[in-house]
């Protein structure tokens, strides 16, 4: 597969392994719904494969959604507005980031969003706990040059346009939107990573509700894949699924983990992927919920 093409480094970005998870999912399904998009690495890796028709794009995080929706939607005007906000930092580069982290923390605009996203280290969004981010900048980068963000903007929204809903809601009520032929991929906040256990994300969930959610979708029969923990080394991170009925848990070899890198350890980081077993039955996926073939349209 080639390169798949993002908007800025989103920490948490499944866009390395998505050639792996893929190879779990359908050469053509209908709709793929992502109730944890993040950075929607799956959705832009699966468009680029064409394997969905339709894409639901969730993250309760509103600004990222609102930023995803822009630039898919609206990509001129997005690189307009990075390119002014960037274009800004002259004079005191340091200073300016946090005059925009300011303002984002009061206005909640998805452009200024963009901006901090570019210029934090590795994407790695921070929030205190009355929700405001509260990243550092990356001293030693002034963030992703406009050339280069137009570029992704515009090979996002190529690949994306006209074919997502976008949502900020609670993961459970995009589940409750699944249909037979939807693949439900998810990839909710980790209960715990290499070193750090802190205030990740915008939000966490209940890994006991998760369970009872997926248990649902079993007996359903509605297909899914979910990302879940880690393991670093020989140590394992957050707690693992107690459901082994239509699930099957793949161990993705995600290679070395940054941390271990940084800390000249060899180390390789296993994921933890719980395919649902319709997933692994050929015949699951001939028909869309219209009753049409979908096999027969693959290219
Ligand atoms: C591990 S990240 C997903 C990364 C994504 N797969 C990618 O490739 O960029 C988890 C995401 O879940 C979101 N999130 C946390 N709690 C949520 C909830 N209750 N409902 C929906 N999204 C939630 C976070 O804002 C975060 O963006």
């Amino acid at each position: 597969m080639a390169k798949i093409p993002h908007l800025v480094q989103y920490q948490g970005s499944k866009r390395n392994l998505a050639p792996k998870i893929l190879e779990y999912m359908p050469r053509k399904f209908t709709r793929l719904l992502e109730p944890f998009a993040g950075s929607a690495a799956i959705s832009i890796a699966c468009t680029m494969e064409n394997r969905a028709e339709k894409f639901i794009i969730n993250d309760l995080n509103k600004p990222l959604v609102e930023l995803l929706k822009i630039v898919v939607e609206e990509p001129k005007y997005a690189v307009r507005k990075y390119k002014e906000i960037w274009s800004d930092q002259h004079y005191d580069s340091i200073e300016h980031y946090y005059q925009i982290r300011e303002k984002f923390n009061i206005t909640n605009d998805p452009l200024f969003f963009l901006y901090l996203l570019a210029r934090c280290v590795k994407g790695s969004v921070r929030y205190n706990a009355d929700g405001y981010f509260n990243q550092s900048p990356d001293k030693r980068r002034k963030g992703t040059c406009p050339s280069t963000m137009e570029k992704n903007i515009f090979d996002v929204s190529t690949l994306l346009k006209g074919k997502v809903e976008f949502y900020s809601l609670d993961y459970k009520s995009i589940i409750e939107m699944a249909l037979p032929g939807d693949i439900i991929y998810m990839d909710p906040p980790y209960q715990g990573v290499c070193g750090e256990r802190d205030s990740r994300y915008y939000s966490g969930i209940s890994h006991d509700e998760f369970v009872e959610v997926l248990k649902k979708l079993v007996e359903d029969n509605i297909a899914f894949i979910v990302s879940y923990d880690g393991k670093c080394g020989n140590k394992n991170y957050g707690k693992e699924m107690p459901i082994t009925n239509g699930i099957k848990h793949i161990q993705l070899n995600a290679g070395r983990s940054t941390q271990a890198t940084f800390l000249g350890k060899n180390e390789i980081t296993y994921e933890s992927l719980y395919v649902s077993t319709n997933l692994l039955k050929s015949s699951f996926f001939k028909r869309d919920y219209n009753g049409n073939e979908l096999f027969s349209r693959v290219s």
